[in-house]
């Protein structure tokens, strides 16, 4: 199986010290830094763009996972590519051209992802996913940190992991939203290689032990 990544989200991070604190991630072996984009429309709630996506860029070598949630996503692509993300997810719901945005992406030189929402079936993608380079199941409803874990996600998980395997498709399965020490262990178990965590990393008395936790909780 493929190893395991964790990647802090910065939604939840203290933005006054957000320096340190990506400082801290890196050096407590984190993998990624999510950066989680929303525009008001897709989602209830706005964060921020290209400016938080460069600052990040300087303050960290870690890769940048840049989770779009966000209505007509090629809008930011080259923008977001140029400002330094290295993977660049897009939401399934948000994108009727889904196969020309994801070698849009691959032009740039970016990983291409796609995310589905809880209530999107794997099957919706089912075309692609030999095209992509990593699949997002969402394990709550995109828009906020620190939301309850929607346990009827594993057993999606489970099924994408098949499904990436007929599909020979080599893309990583990434899981975001509500990803802590007691639903890490069930995501990695149902296939998940990637996880993303927010509230779990950066509301922690130590973000270093944190991050540890949940590797060690994850089998690594
Ligand atoms: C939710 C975002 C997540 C969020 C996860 O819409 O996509 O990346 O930061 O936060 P936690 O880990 O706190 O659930
Ligand atoms: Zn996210």
């Amino acid at each position: 199986m493929t190893r395991v990544r964790i990647a802090p989200s910065i939604l939840s991070a203290d933005f006054a010290k957000l320096g340190d604190q990506l400082a801290m991630c890196e050096q407590a072996g984190a993998d990624w830094i999510h950066i989680d984009v929303m525009d008001g429309r897709f989602v209830p709630n706005l964060t921020y763009g290209a400016k938080v996506i460069e600052t990040c860029k300087r303050c960290t070598s870690l890769p940048l996972d840049v989770h779009l949630m966000v209505v007509e996503p090629e809008n930011y692509f080259d923008t977001y590519a140029k400002a330094g993300a290295n993977v660049l997810t897009l939401h399934a719901e948000a994108a009727p051209h889904l196969h020309r945005q994801i070698q849009r992406i691959k032009e740039l030189g970016v990983q291409a992802g796609v995310a589905i929402n809880p209530a999107t079936s794997v099957s919706a993608i089912e075309e692609i996913l030999s095209d992509i380079d990593l699949l997002l199941v969402m394990t709550v409803n995109p828009g906020f940190g620190a939301q309850k874990f929607i346990e009827s996600t594993v057993a999606k998980i489970e099924h994408a992991r098949e499904m990436l395997a007929t599909a020979e498709s080599h893309a990583l399965l990434e899981v975001d939203g509500g990803i802590a020490r007691d639903t890490i262990q069930r995501c990695r178990e149902a296939g998940a290689d990637t996880f993303v965590a927010g509230n779990a990393v950066f509301a922690a008395p130590d973000l270093a032990a944190a991050i540890a936790e949940l590797r060690s909780l994850a089998g690594e």
